[in-house]
């Protein structure tokens, strides 16, 4: 059983407090820090860059996860890495067939990569790269925005993404990402995600680090 890690996505903190709010979720117990790239047109909605990321690195210490919802997303990832980004995930439909040329860029760069599909994209879309992830990233729900419910017919698509993953022997966190609850969590690893993103679950909770643990140990 691969580790359990909690992700919180920023995309729910007080931007006006970035720093402030990078301090908070990583004293609280946090594993990663999930940052949410959105560029409204790969997705119906804008988020923040690279130079965001950036100002927020010297309050954490924090692995980065940096979650790219951007067309081209090629054209960025050197200035992700530059900003002080750990892992960049890209997605199949915004890369198609240069997901795997990307893929091997980003680590070309000394930073870990992973694949992202879509809630309706099969996981068989990214069975010729997934030896070069180092994370697979399932969507429940589709992106752009925080707060949205969890589509629950990803259940067995996380279980055919593990089985997958445990075909290649390699060591490949498995995180899911979108409408998180204390409700949903044991599910989803119950069958068999390991990274956790959750992003209202933690930030509408005043308590943070019990939010955190709850979503570690339930
Ligand atoms: C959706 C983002 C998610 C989202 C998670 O496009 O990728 O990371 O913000 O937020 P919750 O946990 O509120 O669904
Ligand atoms: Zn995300």
């Amino acid at each position: 059983m691969r580790q359990i890690k909690i992700a919180p996505s920023m995309l729910s903190a007080d931007f006006s407090r970035f720093g402030e709010e990078t301090k908070s979720i990583t004293e609280s117990g946090a594993d990663l820090l999930h940052l949410d790239v959105m560029d409204g047109s790969f997705v119906k909605n804008i988020s923040f860059g690279p130079k965001f990321i950036k100002e927020a690195r010297p309050y954490s210490d924090l692995v980065f996860d940096a979650h790219l919802m951007i067309v081209n997303p090629w054209n960025y990832i050197e200035r992700f890495a530059e900003a002080g980004a750990d892992i960049i995930t890209v997605h199949f439909e915004a890369c198609k067939d240069r997901l795997k040329d990307t893929l091997k860029a980003i680590k070309g760069l000394g930073v870990k990569c992973g694949a992202v599909i879509n809630p309706d994209t099969e996981v068989s879309s990214i069975k010729n790269v997934i030896e070069e992830c180092d994370m697979l990233l399932l969507m429940s729900v589709f992106p752009g925005f925080g707060g949205q419910k969890f589509i629950e017919s990803v259940l067995p698509k996380i279980q055919e993404a593990n089985e997958l993953i445990a075909s290649t022997g390699k060591d490949i966190d498995l995180e899911i990402d979108g409408g998180i609850t204390c409700e949903n969590v044991s599910a989803v690893k119950r069958a068999g995600a390991n990274v956790i993103v959750a992003g209202s679950t933690v930030f509408k909770e005043k308590d943070r680090a019990a939010v955190i643990e709850r979503l570690r140990t339930l």
